[in-house]
C-alpha cells in the first residue's frame, strides 16, 4: 500500500475486520503466511522490536477504545508521546488542541470513565492521531461520533490533523 493511501475493510459482524487490523498493527500474530512491514518481516523482530516499532510506526483507534478510566481525556490522548519522550508542556498543549478540534475542549479535564460513548471514541480518534504516525489503524472509528462530525474525522484520519 503507497504512502497516503487509504483503505478500508468492510464486512459483517464476525466476518474477520479486526482481526486483520490487529495482525497488520502487530498486536497478532498470523496463524499462516508471512507479514512484512516496510521490507521486514515481523517473524524476525522480538518482543521489545515489535512494541518500539508500534509505538513509533501506529496510531490505533480500537473498536472498545481501551482508554485507560481512571485518567483524563487529554492525558489519554498524550500517552504516545509519554513514550516518545515528548516533555510535559508541550504533550499537554498538543493535546489540548486535538482535543478542541473535535468538539472536546471543555471534556479535556473529565476523567474518561466520566465521557459518553460518543466522546470516548474520539479520545481514543485523537490518541491515535497525536503523534503523526505513519500507518493509523481504525476499527469502526465512527461508530459512535456523531454524524456531523465524520466527515472531519475521516478527513484527518486520511491527511493529519495540523
Ligand atoms: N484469536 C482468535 N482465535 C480464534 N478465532 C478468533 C480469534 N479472534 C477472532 N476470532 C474469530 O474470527 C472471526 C472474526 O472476528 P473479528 O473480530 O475479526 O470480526 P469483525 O469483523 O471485527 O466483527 P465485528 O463487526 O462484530 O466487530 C469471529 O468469528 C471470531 O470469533
Ligand atoms: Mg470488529
Amino acid at each position: 500500500m503507497p504512502a497516503g493511501g487509504y483503505f478500508a475493510l468492510g464486512g459483517t459482524s464476525g466476518a474477520g475486520k479486526t482481526t486483520p487490523l490487529r495482525i497488520l498493527g502487530l498486536l497478532e500474530t498470523p496463524a499462516a503466511g508471512e507479514y512484512r512491514f516496510n521490507g521486514e518481516s515481523r517473524s524476525t523482530l522480538s518482543d521489545r522490536q515489535l512494541s518500539e516499532l508500534r509505538d513509533r510506526a501506529f496510531g490505533f483507534v480500537f473498536q472498545q477504545f481501551h482508554l485507560l478510566p481512571q485518567v483524563t481525556a487529554w492525558e489519554n490522548v498524550a500517552r504516545p508521546l509519554v513514550y516518545a519522550g515528548v516533555p510535559h508542556a508541550t504533550r499537554k498543549a498538543r493535546s489540548l488542541e486535538l482535543l478542541a478540534k473535535l468538539g472536546l475542549a471543555n471534556r479535556s479535564h473529565h476523567r474518561a470513565l466520566q465521557l459518553s460513548g460518543g466522546e470516548q471514541q474520539r479520545v481514543a480518534i485523537a490518541r491515535a492521531l497525536i503523534n503523526d504516525p505513519e500507518v493509523i489503524l481504525a476499527d469502526e472509528p465512527t461508530g459512535n461520533v456523531p454524524q456531523e462530525l465524520w466527515g472531519q474525522v475521516l478527513d484527518m484520519l486520511e491527511t493529519g490533523w495540523r
